[in-house]
């Protein structure tokens, strides 16, 4: 187990000389001259500006042995039982970090078109991240409830001596337009997705803070960037993510914290992949009897890349890149992993 001690904030370099000028002219000049002085020498002895890590540029002379881009870390991930969430607790394991798994492991609404997560699904998780030579700490609580993730913060900090990184990705899906939706389903969802997201952070800021060092990403949803005449409740939830996390972005990057989300299109999980949901993406037709085709070519029409949904791994590479050093000082962000839908926006 790694100390605190033994792992001190990454430091942050001195701003470039060329930083500091204010003038367009000089500003070129000295660039140039900086560039010049450090030439080749500065390649083989070591630039002003060292590199990321040795993975980020394993080519350099004399540099370490490549690490995983997480190497030494410790994450907790929600909704790790299964889908986009054991991916993220499968790609941070294969970069070297050790993992809390947070997963509610059964029904969370009873409003949702697909089947619950079970304890047997975090267990699977678990095996997997343990077969790749991490540690696993399975924990079953609900997001709703932000003393049962502080407990878990603790844990994940009494087992792995440190938190770097929360991955609030737990949510779900309640496919009823407004005019159907129910209280308690608005509520569900609501409170899951938003109020479970900003839950996870609150939790995580204590044991960040004393570190001055943390990153927190949360899944949001291509449906929080734009509308849709499907789930109401969902997009607003995903539209209340993303405001949240530029919002602490802007508050915690104080503390040394970095807030980002990641705002995918449809994912191949079970949230998606359910017949209700297909009745969403077509709504002419009637719920429950869509087949699955038809909804996979309505949506791959949605998709200038052609595909009719990504899959978890494609959404979990972009997660560990902002968990990583190298994506040290990207924060208040939202990043697109939606085959092209995304350039629907207006900017
Ligand atoms: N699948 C998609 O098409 C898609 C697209 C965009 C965004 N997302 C988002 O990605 C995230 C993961 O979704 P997924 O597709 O992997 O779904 P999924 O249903 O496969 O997995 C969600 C996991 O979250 C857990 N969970 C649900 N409510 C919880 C609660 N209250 N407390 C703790 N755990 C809870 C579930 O048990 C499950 O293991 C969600 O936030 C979802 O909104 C999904």
């Amino acid at each position: 187990m790694q100390d605190e001690a033994d792992d001190p904030p990454s430091a942050v370099p001195p701003p470039p000389e060329e930083a500091l000028e204010s003038g367009g002219g000089g500003r070129r000049t000295v660039f140039v001259a900086l560039g010049a002085a450090a030439g080749l020498a500065g390649l083989t002895a070591g630039c002003a500006t060292p590199p990321l890590s040795a993975a980020a540029n394993p080519s350099v002379p004399g540099a370490p042995a490549p690490r995983g881009r997480l190497e030494g870390q410790s994450v907790l991930v929600t909704g790790a039982a299964r889908g986009i969430g054991r991916a993220v607790c499968l790609a941070a394991a294969r970069e070297g970090a050790d993992v809390l798994g947070f997963d509610i492991a059964g029904p969370a609404s009873r409003h949702v078109g697909n089947a619950p997560a079970t304890p047997a699904d975090l267990a699977e998780t678990g095996r997997l991240v343990q077969s790749l030579g991490r540690r696993f700490l399975a924990v079953q609580g609900d997001v709703r409830s932000r003393p049962a993730l502080a407990r878990a913060v603790d844990q994940a900090v009494g087992a792995f001596g440190k938190l770097d990184g929360v991955v609030a990705n737990a949510g779900i899906m309640v496919p009823d337009g407004l005019a159907e939706v129910s209280d308690e389903g608005w509520r569900d969802v609501v409170d899951i997705n938003l109020t479970g997201t900003a839950n996870t952070f609150r939790a995580a800021i204590p044991a960040m803070s004393a570190r001055r060092r943390g990153r927190m990403v949360a899944i949001a949803s291509v449906l929080g960037r734009m509308g849709a005449p499907i789930a109401p409740q969902y997009n607003a939830s995903k539209w209340g993510v993303i405001g949240l996390v530029k919002s602490a972005a802007m508050e915690l990057g104080g503390r040394g914290i970095a807030v980002n989300a990641v705002s995918p299109t449809g994912v191949n999980t079970t949230l998606l992949r359910n017949p209700r949901q297909y009745a969403a993406v077509t709504p002419r037709f009637v719920p429950g009897r869509v087949p699955e085709a038809v909804a996979a070519t309505a949506s791959r029409n949605l998709h200038p890349l052609g595909v009719p949904w990504v899959e978890p791994e494609d959404v979990a590479s972009v997660v560990v890149f902002l968990l990583s050093d190298e994506a040290r000082y990207v924060s208040g962000a939202s990043f697109d992993v939606t085959a092209g839908l995304g350039a629907i926006y207006t900017a």
